[in-house]
């Protein structure tokens, strides 16, 4: 068989273990040819391709970012997009897709597997949010990264009895804000999830720094926003492609604080820190699992799906039951961040 690769999306730590998973056992058990296409989408329609030979993927393990590029592009939206990538599919003699992406990029398959091309997916981001995965890749990696940084704001925050807000990136779900919350030890998470009461947490705040200290960490989802009624009023800023402005939410809820507390606070954006530099063990192997999972169902003709973890196991769920839903916070973990404040 001849099978095609791409990543699409933002990057996460990982990616190229799942790349070489596919090829290890794409190349070396089933004996297909994998070729790869250079930044996700983009490279299907425009036909950028790359070989991919045991050799590509020499001591890519332990390499963050992926060795094929990736780019947020969605072909379905471009013009002629659609018609471009089944043309790739044809000229390439490509028999099947392997994609690994988050929400866009799957969204994006599950068309082109719609029109007729056959396609497995792997799920990756580092927001977690996938729906119908336990995990996806790059997650573990992001929380660590997070929960180091919620670690070291602490001494700091201590020695300069300090409101210190450390922002992480969730656009739709806060699932990095509230492991890091709880890893870290913050007083305070907010996701996207639970829309949050200014009033409220000043009042935790002066209460707590009254009582029994002089500092407070505060762990914010980049997608966080108040509670509607409440006495903050706030608009997400968005970029040129809809993208939250990074800091946005952090830096208004500073002088939110500042202004009806009097503490000095401080924020930190963790930003793109969280997506780069070396994979975790965990991501190492989820990506594998995905890999091999992935090049195994698409030589048993097993398409139209997505590698998903499910209880411990490697499952296959329908893309058609992905598009469109986004895998939230459960309440029962923001509750036990709360419980910890
Ligand atoms: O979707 C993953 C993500 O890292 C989000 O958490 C974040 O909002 C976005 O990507 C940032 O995108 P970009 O890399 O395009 O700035």
């Amino acid at each position: 068989m001849r099978v095609g690769l791409l990543t699409g999306g933002g990057d996460v730590p990982g990616l190229n273990a799942a790349i070489r998973a596919v090829v290890k056992r794409g190349v070396g058990q089933h004996g297909h040819h994998i070729i790869g296409f250079r930044n996700g989408w983009k490279g299907v329609v425009d036909g950028d391709i790359v070989p991919l030979t045991r050799s590509h993927i020499r001591n890519v393990l332990p390499i963050g970012g992926t060795l094929l590029g990736t780019a947020r592009f969605h072909p379905h939206s471009a013009e002629d997009g659609m018609d471009a990538v089944l043309a790739t599919v044809e000229n390439e003699h490509v028999d099947a897709l392997i994609c690994i992406g988050g929400d866009g990029t799957l969204h994006a398959a599950s068309k082109i597997a719609e029109a007729g091309v056959p396609i497995v997916a792997i799920p990756k981001t580092i927001d977690n949010d996938v729906w119908g995965t336990d995990a996806s890749i790059g997650f573990d990696t992001a929380v660590t990264i997070a929960t180091d940084a919620v670690d070291r704001i602490h001494t700091t925050a201590e020695s300069h009895n300090r409101v210190m807000l450390v922002e992480v990136m969730g656009r739709h779900a806060g699932w990095i804000a509230a492991a890091s919350g709880i890893a870290g030890g913050a007083e305070i998470v907010l996701a996207p999830e639970q829309p949050f009461d200014i009033d409220k947490i000043v009042r935790f705040l002066k209460h707590r720094h009254r009582a029994h200290a002089s500092f407070s960490i505060i762990v914010v989802a980049e997608g966080a926003m108040p509670a509607e009624g409440t006495s903050m009023q706030y608009e997400m800023q968005l970029g040129q492609f809809g993208q939250i402005v990074a800091g946005g939410i952090s830096e208004r809820l500073k002088q939110e604080i500042e202004q009806r507390t009097g503490f000095d606070t401080r924020v930190t954006v963790l930003g793109h820190i969280q997506r780069g530099g070396t994979p975790t063990p965990t991501d190492r192997i989820l990506a594998s699992r995905f890999g091999v999972a992935a090049i195994d169902a698409v030589t048993r003709g097993e398409t139209g799906v997505m590698t998903a973890l499910r209880a411990g196991e490697v499952d296959l769920v329908p893309l058609a039951d992905i598009a469109g839903k986004v895998k939230h916070v459960p309440q029962a973990l923001l509750d036990v961040a709360a419980a910890l404040a």
